[in-house]
C-alpha cells in the first residue's frame, strides 16, 4: 500500500527536545524526576519510569525529595519552582521549549516596567501557570470573548498582552481587538506557536488527497481529536486509533492511498510502526 505520512505528525519540536533531554539523563547517574509527567502519553510514561524517572506530582512532592537531577518540561514552570529546586540542592535541567521561554522573559521585563501583563489563555494550564509565575506584579488570565467583554482596567499603564502558545489565533485576534475597542492602550505580543497550525493545515491538504486517513493519539488528547474532526470532513473514510493494536481495517481493493498523521504526543515509534504495518499488510 502507498502511504502518505505527514512530515508534522507527531511531536512539536519543544515536546521533542523535552522528551529527548529526559531520555538523555536517564542514562545518567543519580535518581532523574520530571516535574509533571513530560508528555501526556502513558506509554512514554511508563517506559521512563521503568528507566527509573519518576514524575513528581505536586510541589508538596517536590519538597520532599532531597537528592537528584529534576527535569522541568516543555511548558515550563514559574521562577518559584525553579527556586525551590535549587534551594533543595537538586540539579535542575531545564526543558522548557524556547517559544514559552521567550514569554516567561516578556512578561518578567514588562511587569517589572510596571505595565500590566494579560495572558490570553486557559487559567489553570500548566503553562499559563508557569507564566503567571514570571511576572512581577499580578496578572491577569483572559480565557474567552466574555471574559474580555466584562474585563475592566483602572490603572494608568499600558496593558501587555500576550498569549499561551496553544491558544486560537482567531479568537486571540478577537479578544485583542476588544481590548483595543475599550480604548485601552495595549502592547500587543503574539505568541501563539504555530506548531498545532502547521501540522493540522498538513493533515487537512494529505486527507482531501487519500482513500483511508488514519489518525494516531491518545484517547483524552484533544488536539488529536481536532485533528480527527479536520481529517474527516475531507475523507469519510478516518480512522482514530491509539496504537497498531486498535487497528482493524478492512480496505476494499479500490484503496490505492493511506494518509497518516498524529496528535502532539504520540511517540515516533508508534507512527513508524503503524505505518510499516500498513505499507506491509496491505
Ligand atoms: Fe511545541 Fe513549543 Fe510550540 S512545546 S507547540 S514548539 S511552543
Amino acid at each position: 500500500m502507498e502511504v502518505i505520512l505527514a512530515e508534522k505528525a507527531g511531536f512539536c519540536f519543544g515536546v521533542k527536545r523535552a522528551v529527548e533531554t529526559v531520555y538523555e539523563q536517564a542514562g545518567a547517574d543519580g535518581k532523574i524526576y520530571t516535574y509533571g509527567p513530560i508528555i501526556h502519553n502513558e506509554e512514554v510514561v511508563k517506559d521512563l519510569e521503568k528507566k527509573g524517572v519518576h514524575a513528581i506530582a505536586s510541589e508538596a512532592e517536590l519538597e520532599t525529595i532531597a537528592e537528584g537531577t529534576v527535569v522541568i518540561r516543555s511548558h515550563g514552570v514559574s521562577e518559584a519552582i525553579c527556586e525551590k529546586i535549587e534551594r533543595q540542592g537538586l540539579r535542575c535541567v531545564d526543558a522548557t521549549c524556547p517559544f514559552v521561554k521567550r514569554i516567561h522573559d516578556i512578561v518578567s521585563k514588562e511587569s517589572a516596567a510596571g505595565r500590566q501583563i494579560v495572558v490570553i489563555g486557559n487559567a489553570g494550564h500548566p503553562e499559563v501557570e508557569g507564566i503567571l509565575g514570571w511576572c512581577r506584579t499580578p496578572a491577569i488570565v483572559i480565557e474567552s470573548l466574555e471574559e474580555a467583554e466584562k474585563f475592566r482596567y483602572e490603572g494608568e499603564k499600558e496593558l501587555c498582552i500576550v498569549s499561551q502558545t496553544t491558544y486560537n489565533y482567531n479568537k486571540f485576534q478577537d479578544i485583542v481587538e476588544i481590548f483595543e475597542q475599550k480604548g485601552y492602550n495595549v502592547i500587543v505580543v503574539n505568541t501563539i506557536c504555530n506548531a498545532t497550525e502547521v501540522r493540522q493545515t498538513e493533515a487537512k491538504k494529505i486527507a482531501s488527497q487519500v482513500d483511508v486517513m488514519i489518525v494516531i493519539g491518545g484517547n483524552h488528547s484533544s488536539n488529536t481529536q481536532k485533528l480527527y474532526e479536520i481529517c474527516k470532513k475531507e475523507c469519510e473514510n478516518t480512522y482514530f486509533i491509539q496504537t497498531l493494536d486498535d487497528l482493524y481495517l478492512e480496505l476494499p481493493e479500490s484503496v490505492r492511498l493511506v494518509g497518516i498523521t498524529a496528535g502532539a504526543s504520540t511517540p515516533n515509534n508508534i507512527i513508524e510502526e503503524v505505518q510499516n504495518y500498513v505499507r506491509i499488510n496491505f
